[in-house]
This record gives C-alpha cells, sequence and structure tokens, in this order.
C-alpha cells in the first residue's frame, strides 16, 4: 500500500522523505535501459480506430495548416533553408525578413523565418533531425526530448506490440520514436495543427509508410477501448497537455486529455505508459501501476506511469548524468533514520527525491538524514555515487546572517552558492548578501536541522 505524507518543511518541490519499513525493498541498476533489444515487427496490424468525426477547423487552423503545407512544398523547403542560412549568419529578425521577403514573396517570408527560429531552437535537443522538423513554439514547447521517447519506446515495445497508439501526437516526437523502434503507429491528435505536424515530420524523416495519422478525440478512444486495446492497437503512449492558455494547469483533472482519461487507460490496457507532471502527487498513482521520475544534469525532466502490463516494480528513479542510472522499490522504502549533521552532507538527485527513494540512498551510503522532513542526508564519508551530490561540512551554526557573514570573512570566503531546503529565505539574495573581499568560496546551506534554523558551510564542490 502507498501511504505518502506531504509535510509542508519538506524540499522545494513539496514532496517528503519516504518513511520507515523493514526489509530492503530497493535495487539499483546501473545499465543503461537502451541496451534492451527492441522487437522489431513488420507485420501490419488491423488498426480498426474509430474516427471522432470531422473536427472542425477554427480560421486560424486554417491559416496554420495552410502555412505548414506550403512550408512542405519545394519552394516552401527552400525558404526555409534560405531562413535558415540568414539565421545562421545571425541576421537579425527585421533585415533577415525584409531580406526573405524580397526573396520568397511577402505571404512566405514570416512563416520561412519562424520555422527556421524555431529549427536552430529546437537544435541543442533534436540535433539533426531539428533541420528537417516541422514545428511551431506551441509543439516545440510541448515536445519530450527525443532520446527519452526512444527509452521509453524501447521499454514499451519490449513486451512486442506490434503497433502503438499516440494519444496526443503534437508534433510526433513519440511517434517518431516508436516508428524508429519499429512498429506501426497510429498518431492521434484533436488539433489539426499537431496532425498536419506529425504527418509532415514522418515524412522528411522517412518513416510515413510506418504511421497514420488520425482525427481523433483520445477521451472517446480511450472509452472505446477494449480488451487491452485502443485505436486498434494493443499498446498506447498517453501525454496529456498540461498547459492552457500558457500556464500550467497544476489540477490533473484538467489536463487534457483529463486524469479520468489517463486512469482509464491505464485499466483497460495494460501496455500502456502516461507522461505526468513530475509533481503529481503519489496517492494518485492507481495500485499496480510503476511510477517513474526521469532527472538529466539534476532537473526532472518527465514523470511517467507505467501500465499494469509492464510495471516491474513501485517506484523508479532514473538518474540521466555519465549514462543512465535506475534505482527501484518494490514497495515504499519508508523514512530514513536521522541523525546529527557529520562530516559530508549528500543532496540526492531530484528524481530520488520525487520518486520517494531517498530511503534507499541511505541505506547504501549508510548516511541519515539531518531533520525527517527535509531531504538532505549526512554521513561520514563522501559518496561516489550517481544518487547524490556530495559536500564536506565544515561549520554548522544556527541561522543568523550577522554570525554568517562574520564567519565567511574570517575564512577569506568571497563568493558563496547558497543552497536551501526547509527555509524561506532567496539564495541568490542572501549570495549577494554574503559576498565579501575575500578570495575563497564556500557552499553555503540553509535549512533545518532537527527542526531548528541551521546553516551548514561546505568546502565547494571541487574543495
Ligand atoms: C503534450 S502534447 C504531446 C507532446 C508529444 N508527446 C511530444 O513529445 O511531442 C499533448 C497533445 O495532446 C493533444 N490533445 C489534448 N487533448 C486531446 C484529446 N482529448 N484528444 C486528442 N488529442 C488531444 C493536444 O492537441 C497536444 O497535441
Amino acid at each position: 500500500m502507498v501511504h505518502v505524507v506531504v509535510l509542508m518543511l519538506w524540499h522545494e518541490s513539496g514532496h517528503p522523505p519516504s518513511r520507515g519499513s523493514g526489509a530492503n525493498p530497493c535495487r539499483l541498476a546501473l545499465y543503461p535501459r537502451e541496451c534492451q533489444p527492441l522487437n522489431r515487427v513488420t507485420r501490419t496490424p488491423d488498426l480498426g480506430v474509430r474516427h471522432a468525426g470531422p473536427v472542425p477547423l477554427t480560421p486560424s487552423d486554417d491559416d496554420a495548416v495552410a502555412r505548414l503545407r506550403w512550408l512542405r512544398t519545394p519552394e516552401g523547403v527552400a525558404a526555409a533553408d534560405r531562413a535558415a542560412a540568414l539565421v545562421a549568419e545571425g541576421v537579425e529578425v527585421l533585415p533577415g525578413v525584409a531580406r526573405l521577403r524580397a526573396e520568397v514573396g511577402v505571404a512566405h517570408a514570416g512563416p520561412a523565418w519562424e520555422l527556421a527560429r524555431l529549427r536552430a531552437r529546437a537544435r541543442p535537443v533534436f540535433g539533426a533531425d531539428a533541420d528537417v522538423l516541422f514545428l511551431t513554439a506551441d509543439a516545440l514547447e510541448q515536445a519530450g526530448r527525443p532520446e527519452l521517447a526512444a527509452r521509453r519506446a524501447g521499454r514499451l515495445l519490449a513486451g512486442g506490440a506490434p503497433a502503438v497508439a499516440d494519444l496526443g501526437c503534437a508534433a510526433g516526437t513519440d511517434t517518431i520514436a516508436l516508428a524508429r523502434a519499429g512498429v506501426d503507429v497510429v498518431a492521434v491528435d484533436l488539433d489539426p495543427v499537431a496532425r498536419e505536424l506529425t504527418a509532415a515530420n514522418v515524412e522528411a524523416l522517412g518513416l510515413a509508410d510506418r504511421v497514420r495519422v488520425v482525427a481523433g478525440d483520445v477521451v472517446d478512444l480511450v472509452a472505446d477501448a477494449r480488451d487491452g486495446r485502443v485505436a486498434g492497437c494493443p499498446a498506447a503512449v498517453m501525454d496529456p497537455a498540461r498547459r492552457a492558455g500558457g500556464r500550467r494547469q497544476l489540477d490533473p483533472d484538467r489536463w487534457s486529455p483529463p486524469w479520468s482519461t489517463v486512469t482509464a487507460l491505464l485499466d483497460r490496457v495494460p501496455s500502456t505508459v502516461v507522461k505526468v507532471a513530475p509533481g503529481l502527487d503519489h496517492d494518485r498513482v492507481p495500485a499496480g501501476v510503476e511510477a517513474e521520475w526521469v532527472s538529466v544534469g539534476g532537473s526532472i525532466v518527465e514523470a511517467l506511469l507505467w501500465g499494469r502490463g509492464l510495471s516491474t516494480t513501485w517506484r523508479r528513479a532514473t538518474v540521466v548524468r555519465d549514462g543512465v542510472h535506475e534505482l527501484t522499490a518494490h514497495t515504499d522504502p519508508g523514512l530514513a533514520p536521522t541523525g546529527p549533521v557529520r562530516g559530508w552532507l549528500h543532496e540526492p538527485d531530484p528524481a530520488v527525491i520525487r520518486s520517494g527513494l531517498v530511503a534507499c540512498v541511505a541505506g547504501e551510503l549508510d548516511a541519515t538524514l539531518i531533520d525527517p522532513t527535509i531531504a538532505y542526508l549526512t554521513s561520514d564519508a563522501p559518496a561516489a555515487s550517481p544518487w547524490v551530490s556530495s559536500y564536506r561540512v565544515t561549520e554548522v551554526l544556527p541561522f543568523n546572517l550577522k554570525k554568517l557573514r562574520a564567519l565567511l570573512r574570517a575564512r577569506g570566503v568571497g563568493r558563496v552558492v547558497v543552497k536551501k531546503r526547509g527555509s524561506p529565505i532567496e539564495p541568490e539574495a542572501l549570495a549577494r548578501q554574503l559576498r565579501g573581499p575575500g578570495s575563497g568560496s564556500a557552499v553555503v546551506v540553509v535549512t533545518r536541522v532537527a527542526g531548528a534554523p541551521t546553516v551548514l558551510v561546505c568546502a565547494p564542490l571541487s574543495g
């Protein structure tokens, strides 16, 4: 059974460390999941998709689709290439668009410039694909990371599904990853611009023969799901839209499709993976469904719910940093023990914290929490571990700005990095207040120890 108690003093993302239990339920896996073999299937399944009926185009959808269609013509491709060359030369928007207007016409210059700009923005994440992808600003903002989409596809297909429904395809990041993994994909979206983007992108990447782009309402398709299949497919990816009107929707009932459709899909189609908000409460996770939090370079980038046909554990923390590291627990590992601050402070990776697996890491490092409500660990030794960043503690003192400043001056510390958990201070503002003439540097951790506002002065990471 999953229990989660949200304690207000917990770290910034509002999730507590997990609580005590008996036998060790934790497992560490230091292997790249991408190495698992994929099932490559060439058979074309009976897709049997029920369409939700014609979806009306608004005038602005009409315009956007027409612009995209033109950008796919040979003239459009040449215009976007020309715009890309101008963007790469560093030409500013006004002179750039003016030159394009003269070369490709007034109506086409803006769309070509915009596409070139979006492709340049996408390049660091999408690599060479970005140069041929069709994007809108909205679709790019909603798009996941292709390497993580490929990882999801690998795990989803390990069960041998010959076809997958991408339920809300947007610009097609998941559709592309699935088609590249060798299965047929039914890419569904309510939004005609999204469908146009996905169709254009799979064609641009030579994957069109594997993909069928379908207009449909995922809410209806999931309501019609039977016998472990949705939209005719025995497996599904869903990535609900979690923004509306430019604002993040924190309440899963307000996602599109909403939470009720997420749980219905998980109930009806066991081979399902759903991308959810990293802040999802643990008590929302249905029984038997695995929840995974993924971080890249120390930041959470996605959270996933794996359906009962794919779930292999209770929670999984995946840390992508110099390789892919996975930490799992088959049940709630509980709360790590608490103890006094020792010589080293360990800051768990956010994926470990969000997944409720701090106690697993504490056990591995022989570490204790500095406070039962704060996700900082302490031990006598540094840790060469992907799950934490370690800092050597040089001083522990009650929080007092004047005394802290005096201590740093006395130590010759002029530059500080401030970290905080369980404290209302503003790290940047405090770092400015603590700046001094000294040439040394320090990490100042403002937190609570056994309930008391406390500062831990630590040597910088390289120290
Ligand atoms: C977050 S985006 C998907 C992003 C995509 N996985 C990617 O990485 O590029 C969600 C998509 O779901 C679509 N959508 C939202 N509600 C829908 C519904 N009820 N039926 C079909 N599509 C829907 C939106 O139009 C949007 O394109």
